[in-house]
């Protein structure tokens, strides 16, 4: 069992220096957060241990810059936005375990907060060398007294902030790893059936192992995104120019046929939404609604059809638990975002548990206007959730099980 953050404050954290590893890996236009999801998720923890005098030390990462400084990649805009959402001043240090680190985290008072410059410009943090991530974890657990793991959008990475960082101080599981893990764990233990799985996003290859382990835990899988293709082609049909994993043919066959075997439905969009071309800035879309089993040579498929998504939402109208992962389509384009609004709608309609399993599928239900109360948890974490979902042991939470 891992200690919790009320373990952490009931034991007593003012004056203690908490090191917390967030998630605070946003998409970013320029300097502009675009969706702040993650850092309203992960502010709860951070409060919380503010408010019980602890001196907090945030360490988080965005993107994969290679192990060195990049502007772009600077965390300086989130920290601002970190302090905007808790209404206090946030310092910042500009480098991650270095000299601006040391003084900052030493010119913090109880009760105050601090965010690290971003942990992947060290190259230790990544590193696949266990005594180079070992040698960085020194350096993050030298600058504090306890360590609260809550970015769970990272459980699934074996990197020195996440996971060497909690063999080396008294650790404990954040408000949000916490939330998330209770809700994965209703999904793979306890699902009320039936239980509904919508797939969607660019690639097949992305989403083997969890395919693999629903195949005997869902009741249906509705697929839809661009991987969709490599299931219609298994099938036989034509894709024109869409998305084709070639090499996953074989395995989408063998999808195909397990599911007849195991009684699981695997539901494939009637029709499609197609244009000549991807939507790229200077050309007008023209979308076109086409059967899935009749896509001409020149087509490529951008989202599921009107009548695919009447369907889709209808099989949700009927489940006691959903769990989603993956737009349907190329859902920031106003033509092509009618089949991931309409799965998304059904959501929020979901009479028992409805999930959003983080990454594309959480931007997209913000992105679309809908409110995140509607549906009963928006993860945070794409990879991690899936990964979970797939039956794996993540490394960042197994290291926090004393
Ligand atoms: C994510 O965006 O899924 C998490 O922040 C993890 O990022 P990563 O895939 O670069 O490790």
């Amino acid at each position: 069992m891992a200690r919790t953050l009320d373990d952490v404050v009931a034991e007593g954290v003012a004056g203690r220096r908490v090191l917390v590893r967030s998630d605070l890996n946003v998409p970013l236009d320029g300097s502009t957060i675009t969706d702040d999801g993650r850092i309203r998720a992960s502010v709860p923890t951070i409060r919380a241990l503010a408010s019980a005098g602890a001196r907090v030390v945030v360490t988080a990462h965005l993107g994969r810059p290679k192990g060195a400084p990049e502007d772009r990649y600077s965390l300086r805009p989130v920290a601002t936005r970190l302090g905007e959402l808790l209404d206090a001043p946030v310092a910042f240090a500009s480098d991650t375990v270095g000299d601006s680190a040391r003084a900052t985290v030493d010119g913090l008072a109880d009760g105050q907060v601090a965010v690290l410059e971003n942990v992947r410009f060290n190259p230790g943090e990544t590193s696949k060398d266990e005594s180079e991530r070992a040698a960085f974890a020194d350096q993050l657990a030298a600058l504090a007294d306890v360590f609260v793991s809550d970015g769970f959008g990272v459980v699934h990475r074996k990197q020195a902030s996440v996971y060497d960082v909690a063999q080396r101080l008294p650790h404990a599981m954040g408000g949000l790893v916490a939330a998330e893990v209770e809700v994965l764990k209703r999904l793979t233990e306890t699902p009320e059936r039936p239980y509904v799985v919508v797939l969607g996003g660019s690639k097949v290859s992305d989403k083997l192992g969890v395919i693999d382990n629903l195949l005997g835990k869902a009741d249906q899988l509705l697929i839809g995104g661009g991987m969709v293709f490599t299931f219609l082609a298994a099938q036989g049909h034509q894709v024109g120019t869409s998305l084709l994993e070639a090499d996953q043919l074989d395995t989408c066959r063998d999808y195909l046929r397990r599911a007849e075997e195991t009684g699981v439905q695997i539901l494939l969009p009637g029709d499609v939404v197609v244009d000549t071309a991807f939507p790229s800035g200077d050309r007008t879309p023209q979308p076109q609604v086409v059967a899935s089993s009749a896509m001409p040579e020149d087509a490529m498929g951008l989202d599921i059809g009107p009548a695919a998504a009447a369907d889709f939402a209808a099989a949700l109208r009927g489940a006691r638990t959903v769990f989603w992962n993956g737009p349907m389509g190329v859902f920031e384009v106003p033509e092509f975002c009618d089949g991931t609004r309409v799965v998304a709608q059904a959501l929020t309609e979901v009479e028992g548990l409805s999930v959003v399993g983080g990454g594309d599928s959480a931007a997209a239900v913000r992105g679309l206007g809908f409110d995140e109360a509607s549906f009963g948890h928006i993860s945070t974490g794409g990879g991690a959730s899936l990964e979970y979902l797939e039956g794996k042991a993540l490394p960042g939470i197994t290291v926090l099980e004393d």
